[in-house]
């Protein structure tokens, strides 16, 4: 849908942590209810970028705008109330708080809810992801596929106009895989604008409309799945670069080289392995 209005758009953004280029003047838009997946090496900055729409992580240079709005200068708090939902590659939860605790303040803080709206769109998203089992259970207390529901179940109850996903299948089984897929589905039923950063490739190819492969800082594919996973550049950095071998689907290979002057000292976000 690239005749889509332009929702999210990012301009010019850079990005070096001690040297590294995480984002090498980056531009791109994802318009009203577009669905894109990024998928990249392994410390290509895709987490990075999400930090920098989510206003977790401030970029050296460049803009993000969410409707026109500039973001730039909001916190995370203040660009989850401008409609920015996102998930953590690492879930955050508070582990001693039930299920419905945790989504309810996401609700509250995130979307301004109060009383009977928040408790409603609480029960809501619950429901949506496949949480109403466990509603409630301590969130430490669950299971890897009730965590990864529980990180997409707050970020829906901010009523975002973008959800962020980053990397809600990592670790999962593939009849897991194929759950979350139809609870992202909905949400892009929805209206809701995705960007999903994922590993498991497959679950792009069978939901996004749109993928861009990510890579030292730059784009270096963008269009439609299968055609992205086509080009010869996407495919030296994944397995399997013979034409119609599909190892691909299954991940990038690990990236080789200047791994060691790539190391996060302090990143708030654990690497995926
Ligand atoms: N807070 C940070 N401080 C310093 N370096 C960081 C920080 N966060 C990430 N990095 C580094 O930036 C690069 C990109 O990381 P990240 O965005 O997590 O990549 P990806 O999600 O694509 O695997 C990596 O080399 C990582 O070690
Ligand atoms: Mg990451």
């Amino acid at each position: 849908m690239e005749s889509a209005r332009p929702l999210l758009e990012l301009k010019s953004i850079s990005k070096r942590f001690s040297g590294v280029i995480v984002a090498d003047d980056l531009s791109f838009t994802v318009g009203v209810g577009e669905s894109l997946g990024i998928v990249g090496p392994n410390g290509a900055g895709k987490t990075t970028l999400f930090g920098m729409i989510g206003g977790d992580i401030k970029a050296d240079r460049g803009e993000v705008r969410l409707d026109t709005r500039l973001l730039n200068g909001m916190d995370s708090a203040e660009r989850a109330r401008a409609g920015i939902g996102r998930t953590y590659q690492v879930p955050r939860s508070f582990e001693q708080m039930t299920v419905f605790e945790n989504v309810l303040v996401a609700a509250q803080h995130g979307a301004g809810l109060r009383g009977r709206s928040a408790h409603e769109m609480a029960q809501g998203v619950i429901s949506a992801t496949g949480l109403q089992r466990s509603i409630n259970r301590p969130a430490g207390r669950l299971g890897l596929l009730d965590r990864k529901r529980l990180e997409l179940a707050k970020a829906l109850a901010t009523s975002p106009k973008v959800l962020l996903l980053d990397e809600v299948a990592g670790g999962l089984t593939d009849p897991e895989v194929d759950e979350l897929i139809g609870v992202v589905s909905e949400s892009r039923g929805a209206g809701v604008s995705i960007i999903w950063i994922e590993h498991v490739v497959r679950a792009l190819v069978e939901t996004m409309e749109r993928l861009i492969c990510f890579a030292g800082g730059r784009i270096v594919g963008d269009g439609r799945p299968l055609d992205v996973l086509a080009m010869d550049a996407v495919r030296e950095l994944f397995l399997g670069s013979e034409p119609g071998d599909e190892r691909y689907l299954h991940g990038p290979k690990p990236m080789t080289g200047g791994v060691e002057g790539a190391k996060a000292g302090d990143g708030s976000e654990t690497e995926h392995g």
